[in-house]
């Protein structure tokens, strides 16, 4: 916005629409006027089914119709109500809980976490670190509390996690800030699908410690877990947390944990910010100024997401009714993924490491003139730097066979 009538521009750019909804909009408006079949709308972060419908847990629901109408209708505590607070980080970690003082604090979805965090955790002023593929919300929230976003290189030559991109930037912005939240968005990264492997999950750690050995310095280590539930094997997804254990006192981790995915609650708005702290003090602290900000913004968060978590979780039979109704959804976007990079690899396309998750980046040169290129032939995707996000999530098996070949005509392979 360029000029504002009443409203003032505080720290914010506002540039237009939300893209994403934009793009996604466009291609509702082309289906609508030439036909579903002819679209193939791949921007959406929902998991649908091969007819573009939402796929919701069928036992989530039942939950939700067993919810006495208290249960529905109270307000929640501020910091979220205590099965819930206590059961999420059973959802969060699994069996992999890391040593330390744990604390968590409802938020309306993920976004909440990400919120509060940058927040309560920087300065007026400061810089927020994270991948230089990222969710563009980052930059929102960063802008609309008045922080910049700063990004590293994610990805090295060969593809894996270019840590050393990581541990420079790290350094660079600490020799200039006391303190620094970084945002690692992990398992099944969004856009990309990237999950880091065992051994740069170690690397991570140990850039974090190191760069902790200089006491003055505070470390926040934000794991934005949006899509754990669809990364792989429920066990196998959560091992990397037990690395967590035992920091020193300087480093805060605070896992975001969402259940618009991985419960298909997206219209909810539930999830949680949970803490790792070596310290009592810091996790008492934590739960202080979380609350406050809670009660600063959007008071409370929403009861009956939270009070379903918590009878999943108090219940073995619900529990494994839902894993296993997750598990079906699951297999839905790893066959399409499948088939997608099968395709991909076929017509010579480039893309990002994928792992897992509802997302699978096409690398390309000008990615908004090929997107738009795409958009006449009915294939909407988001063009995010130098590549395409495709939506594994929102596109059938089918027509993940068919858009390799468009996008490899449109770029001129
Ligand atoms: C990377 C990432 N983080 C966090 C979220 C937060 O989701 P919610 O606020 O719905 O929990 C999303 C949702 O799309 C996401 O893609």
């Amino acid at each position: 916005m360029n000029k504002y009538l009443m409203a003032v521009p505080g720290t914010r750019q506002i540039s237009g629409d939300d893209k994403i909804f934009g793009i996604s909009k466009a291609a509702q408006d082309m289906a609508a006027e030439v036909g579903a079949d002819k679209v193939i709308n791949a921007t959406i972060g929902a998991l649908l089914d091969d007819e573009g419908n939402l796929m919701v847990m069928p036992s989530i629901i039942d939950i939700y119709r067993s919810l006495s109408p208290a249960e529905i209708a109270e307000y929640a505590p501020i910091a979220g109500v205590p099965s819930f607070l206590k059961n999420v980080k059973k959802a969060v970690f699994g069996k992999y809980t890391p040593n330390g003082y744990i604390e968590s604090v409802a938020t309306p979805g993920g976004t909440g976490a990400i919120r509060n965090t940058i927040q309560n955790y920087s300065a007026l002023g400061d810089t927020v670190l994270t991948t230089d593929w990222f969710w563009s919300p980052y930059k929102n929230i960063s802008d609309e509390l008045g922080r910049k976003l700063d990004t590293f290189t994610m990805f090295d030559a060969d593809k894996n996690l270019n840590l050393s991109s990581f541990s420079s930037k790290v350094e660079e912005i600490l020799s200039r800030q006391t303190q620094l939240v970084i945002i690692f968005n992990a398992p099944a990264h969004n856009p990309t699908g990237f999950t880091p492997s065992d051994s740069e999950w170690d690397s991570i750690v140990d850039i974090l410690k190191k760069n902790a050995d200089n006491t003055d310095k505070k470390i926040i280590f934000f794991i934005d877990a949006a899509y754990i539930d669809f990364a792989g094997e429920e066990d196998a997804s959560r091992a990397f947390f037990s690395k967590f254990s035992d920091l020193p006192e300087n480093i805060l981790v605070i896992v975001a944990f969402s259940m618009s995915k991985g419960y298909t609650l997206y219209g909810m708005r539930s999830g949680a910010m949970i803490c790792v702290t070596p310290s009592a003090d810091i996790a008492a602290e934590f739960k202080t100024v979380n609350m406050f900000s809670n009660r600063a913004t959007w008071s409370n968060g929403t009861r009956p997401a939270m009070m379903i978590l918590s009878k999943i979780f108090e219940d073995e039979t619900l529990y494994n009714k839902v894993a296993a109704e997750r598990a079906e959804f699951r297999k839905v976007l790893d066959d399409r993924a499948k088939v997608f990079i099968e395709y991909s690899n076929k017509y010579g396309l480039e893309m990002c490491p994928f792992k897992g998750g509802f997302f699978i980046t096409v690398l390309c040169d000008n990615a908004e003139e090929i997107g738009k290129k795409l958009q006449k032939e009915g294939v909407f995707m988001v063009p995010i730097g130098k590549g395409l996000r495709f939506a594994v999530s929102a596109v059938s098996e089918e027509k993940c066979k068919i858009v390799p070949e468009k996008i490899a005509a449109a770029i001129g392979k």
